[in-house]
């Protein structure tokens, strides 16, 4: 629907910078909504749906038939149902040209993300609970942005979707906004980046490498906006927030830094899932030298390191478990003895289960922890969900395993199905033609990286937001919001740990709120109130946001 008095389509605008005919297809058309009328907290709101947004100039084909994750799907929009974006914006935020943008990815399973049909006419949504209620509410204009990544299948049969697709992809969708900050409502200096487990990853490299120049061959590649003729960028692409769920990030150290979590303790052992004990050893072992050659620091002062990392975690459950007791004096955790009744979400409510609490040892009254005892702990968060396989996220090609859906097909080139991108994944690979491992390369994985033309291991660096945060090449969000639950088990509690100190450690970074959330699993959006209460606190810090333009 076109009402009249918006019917003219504008041009682009941003001071300073040159439209050039790639730059002028991707013109936003404020007419081109549909109204649609959702209810938040029982009331009406009016709001301009902008549909399926193609925010490049050269979206990559796609296949109309996609494996996904639940079975094959036909899907509609070939030509970029995997780099659009739905707009919402609601009537509070009309004209508004300072309104926060929203900007909520997918990503889940790090799998390739079909546009999604985000709000439909007659939603309800509660802001207590839902994230895109609240947000409405608040009078954020929300963007859900589709993104290419592993298990995409493009029209020519090829897998278009490999590292870095999906962070390349997102920067674009981000550039678009900044493309398009004087003719859309809100502001592209406010974008607040939110995603859950793949997403929280998305979200994490979105943030933490802003114009870094590494992307821009690959932005020029699909006709992102602001890039020129010779390939270079005039568009930034930071972002002013990122509130990130358990990240699954860092990829190319996180089969190291789960099989150290969960052998150091003899978890894998004590819970009869160490199906591969040689391997887990042989992996565990290099977390040490990972660990200590970030260099990070805990918030008090103190190293960092292998050695100090499980005190470190300790320290995280204890705070996650005192903050849970003392928002809410009606609050108590099981004593010693006592069961942790979990309900994992599933058909019919869901099945219940009890776990007698054998590690947390907890003073209800004083809202304060007495003691945990780390080896149940990681024994009870390795019962109440299996533990992920040896390796657990390179495990394609390993031993002949061709069966395993690990993140192993998000690397290599659009012509093969998966690569390893791990060390032990490629030393250990043994499936011949699959063009990864000694016995196809007939190089190690230390020779075959060595290499200037391998772009194995530049596809794990250009999604590791760890590569970037702290480096004077990227402009890093100032704002962070972090969370993983101390029950999560997808990947291990050090990832989002590091994560927090690195930021913690950026001076471009001025607010990082990261905590474990008391006993949540592998999820996200699970405490709205406080992180939209953290995203106005950082929004009403940082003031107005200036006039619509490509600020220095
Ligand atoms: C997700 C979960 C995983 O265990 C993983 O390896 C990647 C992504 C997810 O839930 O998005």
């Amino acid at each position: 629907m076109t009402p009249a008095s918006l019917a003219a389509a504008s041009t682009p605008h941003v001071p300073g910078h040159v439209v050039d005919a790639q730059d002028a297809a991707l013109a936003f058309d404020p007419a081109s909504y549909t109204p649609i009328t959702v209810t938040i907290d029982g009331q009406p709101v009016n709001l301009r749906y902008y549909k399926e947004i193609c925010y490049v100039a050269d979206p990559v084909a796609a296949a109309p038939q996609q494996p996904g994750l639940g079975g094959t799907t036909t899907i509609q929009n070939t030509r970029c149902g995997y780099e659009s974006m739905n707009v919402f914006v609601p009537e509070s935020a009309f004209g508004d040209q300072r309104a926060p943008i929203y900007f909520a990815v997918n990503n889940g399973g790090w799998m390739a993300s079909y546009i999604r049909p985000s709000i439909t006419e007659g939603a309800s949504y509660s802001s207590a609970t839902s994230n895109v209620g609240a947000a409405l509410k608040a009078g954020y204009v929300l963007v859900d942005v589709a993104n290419r990544s592993r298990g995409l299948v493009g029209a020519d049969g090829s897998s278009p979707g490999k590292a870095p697709a999906a962070a390349v992809d997102a920067k674009a969708a981000v550039r678009y906004l900044r493309l398009n900050d004087a003719a859309m409502p809100g502001s592209a200096e406010r974008i607040v980046v939110n995603g859950t487990s793949g997403g929280g990853a998305l979200a994490s490299i979105l943030g933490a490498s802003g114009n870094d120049r590494e992307y821009d061959p690959y932005l020029a590649a699909i006709g992102a906006a602001g890039i020129d003729a010779a390939g270079r960028s005039t568009l930034r692409d930071d972002v002013f927030a990122v509130d990130a769920y358990c990240p699954i990030t860092d990829l190319g150290n996180a089969d190291t830094a789960y099989e150290w979590l969960y052998t150091v303790l003899g978890t894998r052992d004590a819970t009869g899932q160490n199906p591969q004990p040689a391997d887990a050893a042989t992996i565990a072992a290099k977390f040490a030298a990972y660990e200590n050659g970030l260099g990070l620091r805990n918030p008090d002062g103190s190293p960092l390191t292998a050695a100090t990392m499980l005190d470190t975690i300790k320290k995280e459950v204890v705070r996650s478990a005192e903050t849970y007791l003392r928002a809410d004096p009606a609050r108590t955790i099981p004593a010693l003895g006592e069961d942790f009744v979990i309900t994992s979400p599933g058909p019919g409510g869901g099945t219940t289960t009890s776990y007698v609490n054998d590690w947390l040892d907890v003073d209800n009254a004083a809202d304060t922890v007495r003691a945990v005892d780390m080896t149940n702990y990681l024994k009870f968060v390795a019962t109440q969900q299996a533990l992920k396989t040896t390796p657990a996220f390179d495990a394609v090609g390993v031993h002949g395993n061709t069966t395993s859906g690990t993140e192993t097909n998000l690397f290599g080139p659009s012509t093969r199905t998966y690569m390893n991108y791990t060390e032990f994944g490629w030393d250990h690979n043994d499936v011949a033609g699959d063009g990864s491992g000694l016995d196809d390369t007939g190089l190690t994985w230390k020779q075959y990286t060595a290499r200037k033309s391998t772009t194995v291991d530049d596809q794990v660096h250009l999604i590791d937001p760890m590569d970037f945060i702290g480096s004077t090449a990227a402009d890093t969000a100032p704002n962070w919001y972090v969370r993983a639950g101390t029950r999560d088990r997808d990947t291990s509690f050090t990832v989002s740990i590091n994560l927090d100190r690195a930021l913690a450690a950026d001076p471009q970074v001025r607010d990082v709120n990261y905590q474990l959330a008391w006993n949540q699993p592998h999820a996200g959006n699970y405490d709205v109130p406080e992180a939209m209460a953290w995203i106005a606190k950082v929004v009403g810090k940082a003031g107005n946001p200036p006039a619509a333009g490509n600020l220095p």
